[in-house]
């Protein structure tokens, strides 16, 4: 709603829709309302627009663009109308201006921001584009280049920003609201016309073509497939090129076409799905509703190799007061210097800079091969060699050393967390915390809860994913969890199809083209092919252990790709050694180029194991690389690993780089429509007996079975019975 109150002079119209006051049909219809009333009323003699609770608004309802009654395209007239009002209408910002918010403001004469206030244009995060009129008034208030970059980014901006860009008038440190107001009393009577964005002329740059040019280049490399930046764009040229209302007329035809296409809707999913996973929940009826996080005044991070160094690095820029720990003073001094790095780095980032982040005081940032040093810590975060000895022994270090409450956390990114719970007195303390590397970088956090995690635990590691600026995603305990798991599959069909006939390149730019930012062998390639080499050994897969007389080509009696052992043994652990499913110009280089070599050796594979080699075309390499990795997520959820399909998706948009504009692996399939992702895997299987990875899940078929029923309704087809499928 909006709350409509007289002044002696100035009519205050108040945005009101918890928590965010979104400008759903009601709230659109109550601003019109309301500056009618203030229109026909003689005694007002100008207009404050402000959100309730401190925020102005976060735009247009997003749920609203699913349903028949769309809020989006309501919301440019009440713009116009708020523009050509007579009376001086003031939008006093507080908390967010986003998208539909910040239209609203630009069609107000004047605008106040507190200096706490963040605006944006996010549309395009969401598949969009500003639809009520904001691509045309944005450039004729701020310019071409930084309203392009606004739109076409759709970055948040703080108000100091905004104010250097001319996007308010004022910004206040006080009450926001009683400065709007005297700021309307303030311009009663003066012009409005120079206030009108709609009559100004877009700023002219010296050579306009030439700067949309390369900015179309710019934008369309950033958009890696996404459609939205590419007609955010389109519409700001139209406001370069034509007059506002045929620049708004455009706006609405892009607008249109972003609002049907695909990518809108899984972009919107996905906002909605991270949002979601907050909402964790576990088969025992642990939940977030009922658990409470315990404060985390001190942490420690053990291990400060590639992933220690990003954790302590994200632990510091969440303030947290650390020790970080090593075996030895020589890895502690090498992590020492690696960790200075990584910090300095991110204090250039960061306003303030170095003195904002405090790390050089050991009060904040302590480094010690000093078990004791442990005893007051709330948390303690291990990233040590992923070997199971090790991590017990080290948990049975620590659950003597901590105090009893410290929650003990493993960065492991398979071993099995109940066992290593089972080396401490403590076990509902334990949890997972699976980090993605590099740490400080990426999004995702896994937690992982085992047999006997407490809901306490649960809820402090999401607290903390909260505090380091991350999506954590509530999971239960199997080898390699959610993503890891879901990722096995789709690198093992990777490395069938070389055997099958096809190259490194050809697999890793189907996968490209997709979307994803690197295709499988470029990322083995990148987090080094010894890392799975270890995993192996240590499952006796291959390795001394590998009992005599195994074939070659087969386990447990299924079928098995030696072709990453191979590479390994010869030395190509991947761009580390400069050789591995690519060439690099050197040991630590980062650019792929085919490898003669490894075709060669491939021929020579095939040949000796009798592969007949065949073609094998883009379809084929794209399905059963995809499909067989949802199929595993179909099991994933059968078995109550995870308590949605929105979980997988949020775990794979932001910990391995799947496309957000594709929304996220059982999203796509639910695009695709199971009945082709069953009959797809059926088809694989059956020429692949020995693959189990393709062999349909019993959930997949049941959902098949019973209609394909959309994505919400999925979990509701799990009962307690048939949730062993
Ligand atoms: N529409 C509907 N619901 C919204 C919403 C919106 N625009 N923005 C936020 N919400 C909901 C969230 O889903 C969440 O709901 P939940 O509690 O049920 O999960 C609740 O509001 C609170 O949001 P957050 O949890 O995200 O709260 P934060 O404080 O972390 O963030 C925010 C607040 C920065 C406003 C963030 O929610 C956000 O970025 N919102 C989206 C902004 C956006 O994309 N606006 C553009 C909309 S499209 C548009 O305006 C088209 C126009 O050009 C025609
Ligand atoms: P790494 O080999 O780079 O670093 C491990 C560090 O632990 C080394 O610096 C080593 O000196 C230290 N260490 C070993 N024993 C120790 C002890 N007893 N006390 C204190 N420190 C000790 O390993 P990396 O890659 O950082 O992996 C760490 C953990 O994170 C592993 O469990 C791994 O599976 C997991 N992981 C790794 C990812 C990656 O991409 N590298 C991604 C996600 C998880």
């Amino acid at each position: 709603m909006a709350q409509y109150a007289r002044g002696s002079t100035v009519a205050v119209i108040r945005l009101c829709n918890p928590p965010v006051n979104a400008l759903s049909r009601a709230v659109l219809q109550a601003l019109e309302d309301g500056l009618k009333k203030a229109d026909a009323d003689p005694s007002v003699k100008a207009v404050m627009i402000c959100g309730e609770n401190g925020k102005f608004s976060a735009g247009a309802d997003i749920r609203g663009f699913s349903s028949p009654e769309r809020s989006g395209g309501a919301l440019g007239p009440i713009v116009s109308l708020i523009e050509s009002s007579e009376k001086p209408v003031v939008a006093a910002i507080e908390g967010v201006a986003l998208g539909g918010g910040l239209e609203v403001a630009l069609g107000c004469h004047y605008r106040i921001a507190h200096m706490k206030a963040r605006m944006g244009l996010p549309e395009v995060t969401i598949g969009l584009l500003p639809g009520a009129e904001g691509t045309q008034r944005l450039p004729r208030l701020i310019g071409v280049p930084a309203a392009l970059e606004m739109i076409t980014t759709g970055k948040h901006i703080p108000a100091t920003e905004a104010l250097k860009l001319g996007l308010v008038d004022e910004i206040v440190e006080e009450n926001t609201i009683e400065a709007a107001i005297r700021l309307a009393n303030k311009v009663i009577g003066q012009p409005l016309g120079p206030r009108r964005l709609s009559l100004k002329p877009v700023p002219k740059l010296p050579n306009m073509e030439a700067f949309l040019d390369k900015a179309l280049v710019k934008v369309k490399k950033q958009a890696w497939g996404c459609l939205a930046p590419e007609l955010c764009f389109q519409a700001v040229r139209a406001a370069t090129e034509r007059p506002f209302a045929e620049g708004v007329r455009r706006e609405r035809e892009l607008f249109q076409v972003l609002l049907s296409s695909g990518q809108a809707q899984a972009l919107q999913y996905a906002f909605f799905a991270e949002r979601a996973v907050r909402r964790w929940a576990t088969p025992s009826g642990a939940s977030w509703s009922s658990a409470a996080p315990q404060p985390v005044r001190k942490a420690a991070v053990i291990g400060l190799g590639t992933m220690g160094r990003g954790i302590v690095t994200c632990l510091v820029k969440a303030n947290i007061p650390l020790v970080a720990l090593e075996q030895d003073l020589e890895n502690l001094n090498k992590g020492r210097k690696a960790v200075m790095v990584l910090l300095e780095r991110e204090a250039m980032k960061m306003e303030g800079g170095a003195q904002t982040l405090d790390f050089h005081n050991p009060a904040r940032l302590q480094f010690t091969v000093d078990f004791d040093q442990l005893r007051d810590v709330d948390l303690v975060i291990e990233a040590v060699f992923e070997n199971m000895a090790l991590k017990k022994e080290i948990f049975h270090k620590l659950s003597k050393i901590c105090k009893p409450g410290a929650l003990l956390c493993t960065n492991t990114s398979a071993l099995n967390i109940d066992e290593i719970a089972s080396a401490t007195n403590h076990p509902q303390q334990v949890i997972g915390t699976h980090f993605f590397s590099p740490a400080h970088v990426m999004r995702l956090l896994e937690i992982i809860y085992g047999r006997h995690t407490s809901p306490t635990a649960i809820a402090t590691a999401m607290q903390l994913a909260k505090a380091l600026k991350k999506v954590g995603v509530v999971v239960g305990n199997c080898f390699g969890f959610v993503g890891n798991r879901m990722m096995f599959p789709y690198i093992q069909q990777a490395v069938f199809l070389l055997e099958e006939g096809s190259r490194p390149e050809a697999v890793d730019q189907v996968l490209e083209d997709f979307g994803f930012k690197i295709g499988p062998f470029r990322m083995s390639d990148l987090a080094g092919l010894d890392v799975g080499w270890r995993s192996r050994k240590d499952q006796g897969l291959t390795g001394p252990s590998l009992p005599a007389g195994t074939p070659a080509r087969q386990r447990h009696g299924q079928r098995y790709s030696p072709l990453p052992d191979l590479l390994c043994e010869q030395g190509r652990f991947g761009q580390k050694t400069g050789r591995g499913w690519y060439q690099y110009e050197k040991a630590g280089g980062r650019t792929a180029t085919p490898d003669p070599w490894l075709l060669n050796f491939l021929s020579q594979y095939r040949d000796t194991h009798g592969i007949k080699t065949r073609f094998i075309d883009q379809e084929e390499i794209l399905e059963r690389c995809l499909f067989s990795l949802i199929n595993e997520g179909f099991a994933i959820l059968a078995e109550g690993i995870a308590s949605g399909p929105e979980h997988l998706d949020v775990i794979y948009i932001n910990g391995y780089g799947w496309p957000k504009h594709r929304g996220g692996p059982m999203f796509y399939a639910s695009t695709v429509g199971l009945p082709r992702v069953l009959a797809k895997l059926q088809k694989y299987s059956e020429a692949h007996p020995d693959v189990p990875g393709l062999r349909p899940s019993a959930f997949l078929k049941k959902l098949v079975a019973v209609g394909n029923p959309p994505l919400k309704e999925w979990m509701s087809y799990l009962s307690q019975q048939s949730s062993k499928l």
